[in-house]
C-alpha cells in the first residue's frame, strides 16, 4: 500500500449486537471483543502504523446498566493483566486518554503501572480511551487554561492542542467505526477535524487482520484535500 496512516483511531462498536445474534448476554460480546486486540495491533504495526487509539468506554457509556459497566471495567483489568507481558514483548507503549477519576483505586493503579511499565517501548503507541468524551476533554482544557491564567491573546490552535489529553499524539489520519453506525459519538472531536472516516458493518468481535487490510487499502485510495483545490 502506497499511503499508510500514521495514526488509526477505532470506535469499537457492535459487541452487544454480536452477542444478541448468538443469544448470549451483552457482556459476552464485550469479552469476545477483547480477544482480537493484540493480533489487530500487530497487523497495524506490520503495515507501518505508529499509533492506534481504541475507544473502549465513553463518558456517555456511564448511562448503561451497572452490571454492564462493571463488566467493562473488569474486562479492562483482565486485558491489562493478561496482555502486559505481550505488550512489552511486542515493544508496544500503552497510554490512556480520558478520566480515571470515577474508577476505583485498584483499577487506576493498574492502568498507571501498565503505562509506567511500557513507557520506554519504542514500537506502536496504543492509547486506550476509557471514560473519554471529546466534549469533556475540551471543557477540561478550558479549565486548565483558566487555572494557568492564559491570556486570551495567547490562545491559538497550537496552545489548545497542548491542553488536550492527546497532546503527545498526532491527529488521527483514519477513524474506523465497526458495526455500521455513521456517527462520531463524542470521539476525538477536535483531533478528527480532517480525519478520513471509514465505517464497516462488521461487528467489533469479528474485526480481524483481513478487515485491517481492507480499511488500510480504502485509506490508501483516499485523496485528502484539507479544503484546498486539487
Ligand atoms: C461497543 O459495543 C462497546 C462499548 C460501547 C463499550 P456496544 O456495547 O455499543 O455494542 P452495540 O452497539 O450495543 O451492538
Ligand atoms: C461509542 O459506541 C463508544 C465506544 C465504542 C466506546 P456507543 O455504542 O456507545 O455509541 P452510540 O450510543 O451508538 O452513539
Ligand atoms: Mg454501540
Amino acid at each position: 500500500m502506497s499511503n499508510i496512516p500514521q495514526h488509526v483511531a477505532i470506535i469499537m462498536d457492535g459487541n452487544g449486537r454480536w452477542a444478541q445474534k448468538k443469544n448470549m448476554p451483552r457482556t459476552q460480546g464485550h469479552r469476545e471483543g477483547t480477544k482480537n486486540l493484540v493480533r489487530i495491533m500487530e497487523e497495524f504495526s506490520k503495515h507501518g502504523v505508529k499509533f492506534v487509539t481504541l475507544f473502549a468506554f465513553s463518558t456517555e457509556n456511564w448511562s448503561r446498566p451497572s452490571n454492564e459497566i462493571n463488566s467493562l471495567i473488569l474486562l479492562l483489568r483482565e486485558a491489562l493483566n493478561q496482555e502486559i507481558n505481550e505488550l512489552n514483548n511486542k515493544n508496544i507503549k500503552l497510554c490512556h486518554i480520558g478520566s480515571l477519576d470515577k474508577l476505583d483505586l485498584d483499577t487506576r493503579q493498574l492502568i498507571d503501572n501498565c503505562i509506567a511499565d511500557t513507557k520506554r517501548n519504542s514500537g506502536l503507541t496504543l492509547t486506550i480511551a476509557f471514560d473519554y468524551g471529546g466534549r469533556a476533554e475540551i471543557v477540561d482544557a478550558i479549565k486548565s487554561m483558566i487555572r494557568d491564567k492564559v491570556h486570551h491573546n495567547n490562545v491559538d490552535e497550537e496552545l489548545v492542542e497542548k491542553y488536550l489529553y492527546t497532546t503527545d499524539l498526532p491527529d488521527p489520519d483514519l477513524v474506523i467505526r465497526t458495526a455500521g453506525e455513521m456517527r462520531i459519538s463524542n470521539f476525538l472531536l477536535w483531533q478528527s477535524a480532517y480525519t478520513e472516516y471509514y465505517s464497516t458493518t462488521t461487528l467489533w468481535p469479528d474485526f480481524d487482520e483481513k478487515e485491517v487490510k481492507v480499511a488500510l487499502n480504502e485509506y490508501s485510495n483516499r485523496f485528502r484535500k484539507y479544503g484546498s483545490v486539487s
